[in-house]
């Protein structure tokens, strides 16, 4: 409904089965499918949205800051603009908006930060124009603005088909359980570093894929990762899941290093904390923790709530780890009664 402030909270989602190189990098169409769990309120994206006639031009604040406009847009937000706008077109409206929204962990780091703002955003966008788009139809929306985006419109752990046709009509994500089918499947994550990526996933995943010679593996390796991980999933066989998890992220930044010029997401701490996994897991004789990293150096370690402190007391002896999380599974983005437009900036930004 216009002239109304909705507001949503969503989260970020990992990788269990990652996404890496695309055979269409302006739809983000993916060259194999992935698997991801979202993760829990503890790691959100808040986002007001306002669309209403009296809004005097697009306005979009990001973490407190207003963002640049004209020229000095980013790429990333005028294209995100562009897809706001596609949803307007749908819903039959030319209302202005004014959009604020915030992250509660840190951006740019490699914790999914633009996945959780595209899915949020597109989330309650739908909600405010009252588009009542099922999930699928929002998941491929969130995906031509970042291609994990499209995993965070479901709860609980997701399969995002890298599907076949050119116009990525059936490249969509689906939950595949809820988050109470493996209640007790929990995200310790570890931070090694605050520090922006020095190469942007957008530019990453095309450089692997014009350059590694071990890339061409790599959808192949990944697909059957795919299907074996939900085998597991289902059977809540965590020892051949961990694996997998484990052997599709060294895979991944294997391709990355062997890129030209190489890409390097992980850092000697994460390097520590590889080691120390492999150390716990042999000590238990059976897979207890799996670590995996997007493109950035902090852990995500995959286990079992009954491991958690272990694994916590673990990760705070590494010299590096500068702080650990627990996130639990989460159940997607839902509709929020709070309310970060304030009646001050709605009024600068209406026409007087
Ligand atoms: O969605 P993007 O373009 O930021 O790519 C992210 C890819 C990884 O996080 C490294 C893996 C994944 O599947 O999320």
């Amino acid at each position: 409904m216009l002239d109304k402030i909705y507001t949503a909270r969503g989260s970020p989602n990992i990788a269990l089965i990652k996404y890496w190189g695309r055979r269409d990098d302006a739809l983000n169409l993916p060259n194999n499918s992935s698997i991801s769990m979202t993760l829990d309120d503890n790691l959100n994206t808040t986002t007001s949205i306002i669309f209403s006639d009296k809004i005097k031009s697009d306005a979009v604040y990001i973490n407190g800051s207003r963002q640049d406009s004209g020229a000095l847009m980013s790429e990333k937000l005028s294209f995100t603009i562009s897809i706001i706008n596609k949803m307007k077109e749908l819903a039959g409206t030319k209302s202005n908006f004014l959009m604020v929204s915030k992250n509660s962990f840190p951006s740019d780091v490699g914790l999914a930060s633009s996945a959780s703002g595209a899915a949020t955003l597109v989330y309650v966008a739908n909600t405010a124009l009252e588009l009542k788009l099922p999930g699928k139809e929002l998941s491929k929306i969130a995906r031509q603005i970042s291609g994990s985006a499209c995993r965070s419109i479901f709860g609980g752990i997701v399969r995002w088909d890298r599907g076949l046709m050119p116009d990525g009509s059936d490249s969509f994500a689906e939950q595949i359980v809820p988050k109470e089918y493996w209640a007790d499947l929990i995200d310790v994550i570890a931070i090694t570093s605050q520090s922006k990526k020095k190469v942007p996933s957008s530019e990453g995943h095309k450089i692997t894929v014009k350059t590694s010679p071990l890339y061409r593996n790599r959808p192949s390796f990944a697909e059957d990762g795919v299907k074996r991980s939900i085998d597991a999933i289902k059977k809540k066989d965590f020892d051949t899941l961990a694996e997998l998890i484990m052997r599709d992220s060294n895979n991944m930044h294997a391709t990355m290093l062997d890129s030209w010029p190489p890409i390097m997401y992980l850092n000697d701490v994460s390097r520590e904390i590889i080691n120390a996994v492999d150390g716990l897991n042999k000590a238990h004789g059976q897979n207890v923790a799996a670590y995996t990293f997007d493109a950035g150096p902090n852990a995500h370690i995959i286990t079992l709530q009954k491991h958690s402190a272990e694994i916590k007391e673990a990760l705070s002896k590494i010299p590096g780890v500068q702080n650990v999380m627990v996130s639990e599974m989460g159940s997607g983005p839902s509709i929020s009664e709070e309310r970060l437009i304030s009646d001050e900036m709605l009024a600068a930004n209406e026409t007087a």
